[in-house]
C-alpha cells in the first residue's frame, strides 16, 4: 500500500475508489529549446499573417509591389548563374508572338527580358518593334518607321552620340526593377551599305 500511497490523503482515495490517484512520480521532461519545426512553424505564420495583410491592404500578396524580386522567372534565373549567348535567329523567336516565351530585346549585344511589360514590348505594344531583336541603331536614331533602323549595324552614327544613347538604354534597362539582362547575342559581321541616315526625335524622357 505505501508503494501507491504517499501520504493520507492519498490513501483515503484508493481505499474509496479502489483507484490509484498518486501523482505520477516520472514527470514530462520540460522543453527549453526551439527546435527546427519550431522556428519553421514560426516563419510561415508570419508568411501568412504577411500574405494576409497584405491581401486586405492592397488586394495583392506583396504589398502592391510587382518588381523583378517577386518574379519567378527572373528568381530562377539569377539562381542558376547562366547568362545566355543568342544568334539572331534565336532572339527573334523571343518577339512576344508566342505567349509561351519570354519577351526579349537586345541593344548592342546585350539581351535583356522585358516581358515585364507586355503593355509595351507585346505584339500590341507601343515599343514592340525593339522586341526578339538587336535593334541598337534605333535606339540612337529614334527612327521607328524605317525598317532596316532595327539593326545593330551603326556604322555612318556618330559614334560618342551612339555610344552614349546605348550605354544609357543598356542602365535603363539594367537598373529598372522590372526587366534584367539575360545574356548576349551574337553579331554576324556587317555587309553592304549601311542603312541611310535618318534622325528622328531624341528621346524626352
Ligand atoms: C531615340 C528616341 C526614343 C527611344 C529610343 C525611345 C524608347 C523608348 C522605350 C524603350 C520605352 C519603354 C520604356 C519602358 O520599358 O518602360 C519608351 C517609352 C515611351 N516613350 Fe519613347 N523613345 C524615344 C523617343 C520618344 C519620343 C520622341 C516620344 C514622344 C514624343 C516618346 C514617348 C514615349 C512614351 C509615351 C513612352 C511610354 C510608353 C508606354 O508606357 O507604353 N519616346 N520609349
Amino acid at each position: 500500500m505505501e508503494f501507491f500511497a504517499k501520504n493520507s490523503v492519498q490513501l483515503i482515495f484508493y481505499m474509496k475508489s479502489g483507484v490509484d490517484h498518486t501523482i505520477p512520480t516520472v514527470r514530462m521532461k520540460e522543453r527549453t529549446n526551439f527546435n527546427l519545426l519550431d522556428i519553421l512553424r514560426i516563419l510561415g505564420g508570419l508568411i501568412l499573417l504577411n500574405a494576409f495583410l497584405s491581401w486586405h491592404f492592397t488586394s495583392t500578396k506583396t504589398w502592391g509591389y510587382d518588381g523583378k524580386w517577386v518574379n519567378p522567372r527572373y528568381l530562377k534565373h539569377i539562381c542558376s548563374f547562366k547568362s545566355y549567348h543568342f544568334t539572331l535567329e534565336e532572339l527573334s523567336l523571343f518577339d512576344g508572338s508566342d505567349p509561351n516565351l519570354p519577351i526579349y530585346l537586345a541593344i548592342n549585344g546585350s539581351v535583356f527580358d522585358v516581358t515585364a511589360s507586355p503593355q509595351i514590348y507585346g505584339p500590341k505594344g507601343s515599343y514592340s518593334f525593339f522586341s526578339g531583336k538587336d535593334a541598337a541603331r534605333a535606339f540612337v536614331t529614334g527612327c521607328f518607321k524605317k525598317e532596316d533602323e532595327f539593326t545593330y549595324d551603326l556604322r555612318n552614327l556618330d559614334s560618342t552620340e551612339a555610344e552614349a544613347d546605348i550605354k544609357s538604354w543598356q542602365n535603363f534597362f539594367l537598373s529598372s526593377g522590372r526587366y534584367f539582362y539575360v545574356g548576349t547575342v551574337e553579331h554576324p559581321p556587317l555587309v553592304g551599305e549601311p542603312p541611310a541616315l535618318c534622325s528622328g526625335k531624341k528621346f524626352p524622357h
